[in-house]
């Protein structure tokens, strides 16, 4: 019988620091190790631990698999420690991704924080492969200082995208800086009101605008708030939720939320989804 918790040998093919405490890694699986955009897996390093990551990697790419990975505690500590030809243990993908089927011909508005654009980087590189599909990506980002922040040698390449656009914010004034200041709801604060659809010169539509936001859960708290706000429909919105995770697969309750499974319902969520619970972040 089949051991859905046999984590897959995954040797580490490239290391690439990319803030004083976010590393990619990019791994490569002995046996085939698919995703779709928004899933998780679970990491093991040998002799520490597990936790639960998602790819930052096209899902397009199935021989090897980026995760971006903030060093927090015993198991992100411990891969700071290893070297390129060491061996960790992936086993997934586990739960619901984005449902890109859905976004075909809308407006898809992309918030991160922090980390949080991590699994957002497999979103975006999955939508630019098929760019034309999509009348908009709006990538929104926001880090606490200007060395926080993760990806800048892409975020110049993805701004070159056609239909793309990338803004960025900080959050306190910085030396050398000139761009925007804030926390990521600064962001938002070109979008109108969007009470009308398709009226001329409005960036998005709320009849048909998707967001898909991840970061921190105070920051997933008040961008919710704000895109309600602007007129984007709970079912549109689009969370990446996060929780203490164990099995990963729905079998262990670790995850739960009410009677859904963060795991097994989620990690990606809509506001719909979620909008019954009272503290949801
Ligand atoms: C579905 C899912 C996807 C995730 N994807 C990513 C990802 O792409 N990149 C990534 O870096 N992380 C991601 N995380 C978070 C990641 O799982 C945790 O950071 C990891 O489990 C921490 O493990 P640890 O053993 O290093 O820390 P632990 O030893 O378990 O924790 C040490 C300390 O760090 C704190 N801590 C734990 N997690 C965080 C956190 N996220 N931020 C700040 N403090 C924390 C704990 O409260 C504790 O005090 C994801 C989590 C989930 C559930
Ligand atoms: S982590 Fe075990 S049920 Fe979700």
């Amino acid at each position: 019988m089949k051991n859905i918790y046999r984590p897959i040998e995954s040797v580490i093919e490239d290391i690439k620091q990319e803030s004083p405490n976010i590393t990619t890694y990019r791994f490569r699986p002995k046996e085939p190790l698919t995703f779709g955009a928004g899933q998780f897996v679970e990491l093991t390093v040998p002799g520490i631990g597990e936790a639960p990551f998602t790819p930052s990697s096209n899902p397009n790419v199935t021989e090897t698999m980026e995760i971006t990975i903030m060093d927090v505690g015993t198991v992100t500590h411990a891969l700071t420690k290893m070297k390129v030809g060491d061996t960790v243990g992936i086993r997934g993908p586990y739960g619901n991704g984005y449902n890109m089927a859905d976004f075909d011909g809308k407006e898809i508005l992309i918030m991160g924080g922090g980390v949080g654009l991590a699994p957002l980087r497999s979103l975006i590189l999955a939508l630019f492969d098929d760019i034309d599909r999509y009348k908009k990506v709006s990538i929104r980002y926001g880090a606490r200082t200007p060395e926080d922040i993760v990806f800048k040698d892409l975020l110049p390449e993805w701004e070159k995208m056609k239909n793309t656009e990338v803004l960025l914010t900080i959050d306190e004034p910085a030396e050398n800086w000139t761009g925007k200041v804030g926390v990521v709801t600064v962001l938002l604060d070109d979008l109108p009101l969007l009470t009308t659809v398709g009226v001329e010169g409005l960036p998005f539509s709320a009849e048909t605008a998707v967001a898909c936001v991840c970061g921190p859960p105070i920051m997933l708290k008040f961008v919710n708030i704000a895109l309600l706000e602007k007129g984007f429909k709970p079912e549109n919105i689009y969370h990446s939720m996060e929780r203490n995770m164990s099995c990963g697969l729905g079998k262990c309750g670790h995850c739960m939320m009410g009677e859904l499974y963060i795991c097994k319902d989620g990690p990606v969520m809509t506001a719909a989804q979620i909008a019954a619970f009272e503290d949801p972040f």
